[in-house]
């Protein structure tokens, strides 16, 4: 009898020691990266993919802290990304999982014996590590810089996906990205306040939002909160123009003017304002001062009315997303595991004609997304009399 109680605890035993090898051996490991700037949704994505990802079973999902950095340091930087990790965070603004915008593997910076700087591409490093460490697959988040490391990673083997995430809105294969609405409503607050002061005041209120080479921010906030001057990336703005619109509503009388400028925004024959990061592994040119230089031309140009400048910056791209965007941020997120789930690599996740589906990543890099001026936006603002100062 108790050779035959001995016998059945063995069998259980080695049953269930079976089972738990097995199901150890079968889990899948995923890896999410978060790059380049934060972006209201990006905590929506990871949540949406932790969650598809135990809802599914048979994966574990892990983070690399701070872009691919996290793979790349020694010791590692990855965190385990547990349902009870990411549970509430899609109301949070920022990344759980950092980001940067200095490390790009294609170009990384490596220093040299006499302490000078070069940089290397370490995609192929990158892929191979990745792979040793045992992740089945990759959701790299990001903007167009990020999709084209995916791009080169994926060529290297990598089992890879992108979803896009920029507030600038200037990725052609989807007609939107989440944060760019979160932005727009951050910045449309903000005008709708500047044009108290210029009613009350007479002024000429600026406000800068950002929009490296695109103006689609610009645009949007320009319509929603009534601008009278909008001046982006797309289209060179003649000052003789912008002041004649500025005279214009002064002439009557004590008039008022707001304007809303893309950080990106340009005159005439002139170039975007900004300087070159000094962070090494960064190779953004950083926008900002085009305002201030507007501000100028016009006080030169002999308008009298007192003109206020606000830089928006990076209030833009904080704080919580709104409904829309944590909404855009959950799809995109389950369709970036769905896409793991049928072995579909080397596609980003977009959103198009109300629907969400997915293009080939090097499709996606191709151009960027811009204005155009027979955009229905751009048209509908002329129709109101908006001036874009051409
Ligand atoms: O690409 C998104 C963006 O917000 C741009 O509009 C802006 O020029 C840039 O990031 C700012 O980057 P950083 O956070 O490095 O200053």
């Amino acid at each position: 009898m108790r050779y035959l109680a001995f016998l059945f605890v063995n069998a259980v035993f080695y049953s269930l020691a079976a089972k738990i090898k097995q199901t150890f051996q079968f889990m899948k490991k995923i890896l999410l990266a978060t790059g380049g700037g934060d972006c209201p949704g990006l905590n929506a994505v990871i949540r949406a993919i932790v969650k598809s990802a135990k809802k599914h079973g048979g994966y574990e999902v892990y983070g690399s802290i701070e872009a691919f950095n996290g793979v790349l340091s020694d010791p590692l930087q990855i965190v385990k990304l547990t349902p009870k990790k990411v549970a509430g965070i899609h109301v949070r603004g920022g990344t759980i999982i950092k980001t940067t915008n200095k490390g790009n593997p294609l170009t990384y910076p490596t220093q040299l014996p006499d302490g000078t700087w070069t940089t290397r591409n370490i995609c192929a490093d990158l892929t191979k590590k990745i792979q040793d460490l045992g992740f089945d697959a990759v959701v790299n988040i990001g903007g167009d810089g990020s999709q084209k490391i995916s791009q080169v990673l994926f060529e290297q083997g990598l089992n890879i996906i992108g979803v896009p995430k920029t507030i600038d809105n200037d990725l052609s294969a989807t007609d939107l990205t989440f944060g760019f609405s979160t932005a727009v409503q951050i910045a449309t607050d903000s005008f709708d306040k500047l044009v108290t002061t210029a009613e009350s005041h007479h002024r000429v209120m600026l406000m800068e939002v950002m929009g490296r080479d695109a103006g689609w921010i610009a645009l949007h906030t320009a319509i929603a909160g009534g601008a009278e001057i909008c001046l982006i990336p797309e289209i060179q703005y003649d000052i003789k123009k912008v002041v004649q619109k500025i005279n214009k509503r002064y002439e009557k009388g004590k008039g008022f003017v707001n304007i809303v400028i893309a950080e990106g925004a340009m005159p005439l024959d002139g170039k975007a304002f900004g300087v070159k990061s000094k962070d090494i592994g960064d190779e953004h040119v950083k926008l900002g001062g085009i305002a201030n230089f507007l501000k100028h031309q016009i006080e030169e140009s002999g308008c009298s009315a007192q003109v206020r400048t606000t830089v928006l910056g990076h209030i833009q791209r904080g704080g919580t997303p709104i409904a829309f965007d944590r909404i855009l941020a959950t799809a995109m997120g389950v369709k970036a595991f769905e896409l793991i789930e049928t072995n579909d690599f080397g596609k980003m996740v977009t959103f198009r004609n109300n629907g969400i589906s997915c293009v080939d990543i090097k499709e996606a890099i191709k151009a960027p997304k811009l204005l155009s001026l027979d955009h229905y936006l751009v048209r509908t603002a002329k129709s109101i009399g908006v001036s874009f100062g051409d």
